[in-house]
């Protein structure tokens, strides 16, 4: 159980939060990437064109994979289409699709925001070393991803809070906006990334505000198929710990 009472949020660079209580991952497991042969044509459209069905190695495509043995290539990515959104800037694609989520929320009666998207490698820099500093290299590896491991260095990743007391900490999942997210995030081409217990798969605590797009149809098989992770939906091995 982590027992330090974490104040900083995982995904972000504000304050406020604790991550998950689950037990710490203990799984090391390697492995280097496969590839399925989902797609996405729905989205392909409105993606950069570096974007293939399948590919989930090349940073710019939808379905890129990024965990603990899948860093970005090259590390310091960045992408080229990032809009603004709110106050955080996402991929085009992204964007979209979470301005349409929000409006649907809206029309639930929830007022969402958003927390967290594009991180750049050395946003991350300053936002791993920050927890490494304050809780040390071992918690700060199971809430926080080193530069070049994040997804949010993809723009497709988004944190969501409320402005309310319990954003980016572990009260968010009790929360309607979490609840509402949850449930509807797929319809709009989203998934839970760092889900309840998934941590020996994924290498984070759960993480109810940290949102991946996938792509509509991509979202909507991951529902279906009842998948409990990225790792699980595409095929690869648990992630629970760095190479190195
Ligand atoms: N909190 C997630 C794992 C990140 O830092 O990208
Ligand atoms: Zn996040």
């Amino acid at each position: 159980m982590v027992t330090g009472g974490l104040a900083l949020a995982a995904c972000s660079h504000q304050g406020g939060g604790a991550p998950d209580t689950s037990p710490a991952p203990t799984d090391v497991l390697s492995g280097g990437p496969r590839t399925s042969a989902s797609s996405d044509a729905s989205l392909k459209a409105s993606a950069a064109p570096a974007d293939s069905p399948g590919d989930h190695v090349s940073p710019d495509s939808l379905q890129v994979l990024v965990n603990k043995r899948n860093p970005l290539s090259p590390r310091d990515y960045a992408p080229s289409d990032l809009q603004a959104f709110g106050s955080v800037q996402l991929r085009s694609a992204a964007a979209q699709a979470a301005q349409q989520m929000f409006d649907a929320a809206r029309q639930a009666g929830l007022s969402l925001i958003a927390l967290s998207g594009y991180r750049s490698y050395a946003e991350q820099v300053g936002t791993y070393q920050h927890w490494v500093n304050t809780y040390g290299k071992e918690q700060a590896d199971v809430a926080s991803a080193r530069p070049g491991y994040s997804e949010h260095q993809t723009g497709f990743a988004l944190d969501v809070g409320t402005g309310a007391g319990c954003d980016l900490q572990v009260c968010f999942r009790e929360t309607d906006a979490a609840q509402w997210l949850a449930e509807h995030c797929t319809r709009f081409g989203f998934v839970l990334r760092y889900p309840w217990q998934q941590h020996e798969t994924t290498g984070y605590w759960f993480e109810s505000w940290h949102f991946r797009f996938i792509g509509t149809d991509q979202a909507d098989a991951y529902r279906k198929a009842k998948a409990r992770s990225l790792e699980d939906f595409w095929g690869y091995p648990t992630a629970a710990t760095y190479a190195d």
